[in-house]
């Protein structure tokens, strides 16, 4: 028997206050919303996903070395940390498991301070502007990368 594929995922600041912050952004969705579509599809997928929120760089650092040897992957919206953190792009390089990079809005057609993305160079891959929907892409893409791999072909 296979085992069950298991992720990560994680919020970054201010993620808490989706719903109500920027909604002409973000959208009117919270983040309970957004974490209940997660663990939809993770039950569609057959698949254990963990999710958290942490408005600290060091929460949500230690948070990805605790789940290291325990998890398939992890898929991080790390917000505003996105454009400053050598410390998360750094954990993500250490990490023995794949981590993706996700945004709600296109960082690309916002302010030019959000077009650089500390964490690029270190994450699997980037899935940006589909709102609640870059989570969702972001987890199926893992987890047939997960699968494609234990079986190619
Ligand atoms: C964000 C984009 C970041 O630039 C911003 O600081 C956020 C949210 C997004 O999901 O679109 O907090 O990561």
């Amino acid at each position: 028997m296979t085992r069950r594929l298991r992720y990560l995922v994680l919020h970054g600041p201010n993620l808490n206050l989706l719903g109500t912050r920027e909604p002409e952004v973000y959208g009117r969705v919270t983040l309970a919303d957004v974490d209940e579509s997660i663990r939809g599809l993770a039950v569609a997928l057959e698949i254990d996903v963990e999710c958290h929120q942490s408005n600290h760089e060091g929460g949500l650092i230690d948070l990805m070395h605790r789940a290291s040897g325990h998890v398939d992957g992890c898929i991080l919206n790390a917000g505003a940390y996105t454009h400053t953190s050598i410390a998360l792009h750094d954990c993500i390089k250490a990490m023995p498991y794949p981590v993706v990079e996700v945004h709600l809005s296109n960082i690309h057609a916002r302010e030019s301070f959000r077009h650089v993305s500390r964490l690029g160079p270190a994450v699997r891959a980037s899935v940006a502007g589909f709102g609640w929907r870059s989570y969702t892409a972001a987890l199926r893409a893992l987890v047939e990368h997960a699968r494609e791999g234990a079986a190619p072909g």
